[in-house]
């Protein structure tokens, strides 16, 4: 009973990691997992390293990213991410 209890936790734990870590803004364009990108087809977030995907999002607020000529439109989706938000996607996308 008392694994029961355990493993139930340790799964809602990892589903709402997962929900809460990535904006609905995002998924239209990288899907939940960051497996795509619908404009951009050689990027996909989810091969990319935590630190980077954070780098990226960082640079993409500050409007210094621009890996693949479309820097300035994420940068209307990245501008408004927190540390603590950025972070949470990069733990969920990232490797
Ligand atoms: C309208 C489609 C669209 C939406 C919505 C969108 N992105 Fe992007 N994203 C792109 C494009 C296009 C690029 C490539 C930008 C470039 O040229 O550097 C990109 C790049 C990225 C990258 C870097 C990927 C790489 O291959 O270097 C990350 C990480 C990322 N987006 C995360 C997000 C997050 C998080 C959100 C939500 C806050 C978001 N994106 C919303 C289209 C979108």
């Amino acid at each position: 009973m008392k694994k029961l209890a355990i493993a139930s936790i340790a799964a809602l734990t990892v589903a709402s990691t997962l929900m809460a870590g990535v904006p609905g803004s995002c998924v239209g364009c990288h899907g939940k997992d960051g497996s795509k990108n619908t404009m951009v087809k050689q990027s996909k977030p989810n091969t990319m390293k935590k630190a980077d995907i954070v780098a990226a999002l960082n640079g993409y607020k500050a409007g210094t990213q621009n890996t693949y000529g479309k820097g300035m439109m994420m940068k209307n989706f990245a501008k408004n991410l927190s540390d603590a938000q950025i972070q949470d996607i990069a733990n969920t996308w990232g490797k």
